[in-house]
């Protein structure tokens, strides 16, 4: 049993819907582990630092165009997330391609929600993709973050069905209503302590998981 708080910092740069599926979950439920200690964004106009300061969140702006080099940027970025000693960084949509230094850094303690069924459709535009692909399949994954883009030991996934009737809008609502269940139930189980990583294997409950991750057969707890 832990002591001290399990603290996450969570990194944005636009709408914060995951996010503020991280704060309705503390809200919502009281058994919920994990307490958010700040918000950091790299766009001023992030509606997500709205939801944060509702929240009586602490929030951050670090702007990239500021800095010259990716390099210089994350040195910022690990600079700032330090003073908060956070247990778990949380990547909600923060759509920056991260240095080996700032993944290194933050090594284990770094995860990333990604809208496909992983390994399938890593960088942007996945719904299109799987659409194009003629998926029957699509989906949600969380993984930790490595220097491969959207390609670390995945953790867990939702899946949605796709009908013939999706389009890349509709799709992306059905996903992201399962991101905003899935997020904060992984998130809560790094607070349990109850994932961890060996030998690049990610483990919960002492289980080993498949490469995939848990799979989550219908919504976890609702929020
Ligand atoms: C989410 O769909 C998230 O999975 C995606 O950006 C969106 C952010 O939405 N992230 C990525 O594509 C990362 N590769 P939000 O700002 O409303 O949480």
């Amino acid at each position: 049993m832990r002591n001290s708080p399990f603290t996450v910092v969570v990194l944005i740069s636009g709408n914060g819907s995951n996010l503020q599926s991280l704060i309705n979950r503390k809200i919502s439920d009281k058994g919920t582990s994990y307490e958010i200690a700040a918000v950091i964004s790299n766009k001023l106009n992030a509606h997500g630092l709205k939801r944060a300061k509702a929240a009586n969140i602490p929030t951050l702006v670090i702007d990239h165009t500021r800095h010259s080099t990716r390099e210089d940027f994350d040195a910022e970025l690990i600079k700032e997330i330090d003073l908060f000693s956070p247990s778990l960084i949380v990547l909600a949509g923060f759509m920056r391609i991260l240095t080996t230094s700032f993944v290194n850094h933050f090594k284990e303690r770094l995860i990333n929600i990604h809208p496909s069924l992983l390994p399938l459709y890593p960088g942007t535009n996945t719904h299109q993709r799987a659409l194009d692909a003629g998926d029957r399949q699509h989906g949600v994954s969380v993984h930790y973050v490595t220097d491969q883009l959207d390609g670390g030991p995945i953790i867990a996934h939702a899946s949605v069905c796709i009908s013939p009737q999706d389009d890349a809008k509709s799709l992306s609502e059905k996903v992201l209503a399962n991101e905003h269940l899935l997020y904060p139930e992984v998130v809560n189980w790094f607070a349990q302590g109850r994932v961890r990583l060996e030998k690049h294997r990610v483990h919960l409950d002492n289980k080993i998981l498949p490469p995939n991750g848990f799979t989550f057969e219908r919504a976890p707890k609702s929020i």
